[in-house]
């Protein structure tokens, strides 16, 4: 059995409270930029109901362009139909500035569609940095993929630097930049900063990305599927936790197909850099089945074979959240296994998780 570092079974659940099982949708402190429109220009996007506005009061200099005419219908929303590029100088930063200052957890979306927008067909890599510290490469591999970059921050000031770093020929450019405040009680962590590695939502019926509208902190959550599974899902509204993902994310779980497979467990892996890579995780489940009174489903939770929480019993139309309160770290592979007990009638299932990791 391999041994996890920092893995003391350092885990909290937390379950709903019925004071915020309605998700109330409060936009107040998102920062919304749409960057590479017209200075002065705002708008309010279509899908999400957000006021967008353009980049002029929250960074200087710079280029405004379109993207090409032809990866406009790649552009799933309107922000990705202009850029901000910054052909000169090596760092180039946004100012932001969120109510609450250096006492609040933020998130922080920055977006790229590179569309061909300065017609040299020509692929941009440059570095991304929050106040101060390396946050992430971006490297734009097709020009009408779009890339998202988030991030989980506590800034130690008042406002937040966001910088494009050049660091080769190539020139930095950014399509959209978002701010979301969060609870300050969610994500703990002991870094000033979390970035998303995944956040699914398994056994979607829709097969659509659900965030802003349906997701109060306007996370994006994507749907997802695995191999020898089955959807189970509940047209009721599921109850809230401090994390709020939004029912429409937890109303459908994935779980083992019994015509498929006798393996009884959801799991999933990856690969990470044992060296480096320090990981947070966040499973979030509810049940969607109303179970009879012979039914029961009861699992346990693993990682890299090592008892991670259980037995948990998920709740009806109720989420409970496990997660980790410190990173877990030094695998070069880690594997999660959520298998149900000896005693539980039904298999296991799993709504949706993330998985972050420590800058
Ligand atoms: C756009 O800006 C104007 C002027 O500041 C403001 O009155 C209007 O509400 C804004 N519209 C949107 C959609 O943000
Ligand atoms: C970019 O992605 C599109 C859509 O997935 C694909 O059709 C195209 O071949 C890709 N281009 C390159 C250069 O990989
Ligand atoms: C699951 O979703 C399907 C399709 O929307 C719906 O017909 C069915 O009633 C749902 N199941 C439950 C238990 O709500
Ligand atoms: C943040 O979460 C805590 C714990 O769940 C809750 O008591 C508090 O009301 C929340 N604060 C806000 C502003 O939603
Ligand atoms: C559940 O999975 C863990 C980790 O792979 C394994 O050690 C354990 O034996 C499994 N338990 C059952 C009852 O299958």
């Amino acid at each position: 059995m391999e041994m996890l570092k920092g893995f003391l079974f350092a885990w909290v659940i937390a379950f709903s409270l019925a004071t915020i099982a309605v998700a109330q949708n409060d936009p107040s402190g998102f920062i919304n930029i749409d960057c590479g429109i017209p200075a002065g220009s705002n708008y309010t996007d279509i899908i999400t109901g957000l006021p967008y506005t353009s980049d002029e009061c929250y960074v200087s200099g710079g280029v405004d362009s379109k993207i090409s005419s032809i990866y406009e219908p790649n552009s799933p929303q309107r922000q990705f139909l202009t850029v901000k590029s910054f052909p000169l100088g090596t760092k180039n930063c946004y100012t932001l500035t969120p109510n609450e200052g250096k006492f609040g957890k933020y998130l922080i979306r920055a977006s790229f569609l590179y569309g061909d927008y300065d017609g040299n067909a020509q692929l941009p890599n440059f570095d991304l940095y929050i106040g101060g510290d390396y946050w992430d490469t971006v490297t734009i591999s097709n020009e009408s993929t779009v890339i998202m970059k988030e991030i989980i921050h506590t800034p130690s000031t008042d406002s937040i630097s966001v910088c494009l770093v050049k660091i080769d020929t190539t020139t930095p450019f950014i399509s959209a930049l978002e701010l979301r405040p969060l609870n300050t009680t969610i994500y703990p962590t002991l870094s000033k900063s979390l970035k998303l590695f995944v956040r699914l939502n398994l056994g979607s019926l829709t097969n659509q990305y659900i965030r802003y509208g349906y997701d109060a902190y306007d996370r994006v959550w994507l749907p997802y599927y695995f191999e020898k599974m089955i959807i189970v899902n509940t047209t009721q509204e599921v109850l809230e936790n401090s994390y709020r993902v939004p029912s429409a994310v937890m109303s459908t779980a994935l779980t083992p197909d019994p015509l498929t497979t006798t393996d009884n467990s959801v799991s999933f892996n990856w690969i990470a850099d044992s060296t480096r890579d320090r990981y947070y995780i966040y499973l979030h489940f509810a049940e969607v089945v109303e179970l009879l009174v012979t039914q029961t489903r009861q699992f346990n939770i693993y990682i890299n074979d090592n008892l991670f929480y259980g037995p948990m019993y998920p709740i009806y139309l109720s989420t409970a959240t496990v997660y980790t309160v410190s990173p877990i770290y030094g695998a070069d592979r880690y594997t999660v296994v959520i298998n149900k007990t000896a005693t539980s009638t039904l298999p296991p299932l799993l709504n949706a998780f993330e998985i972050y990791k420590e800058i």
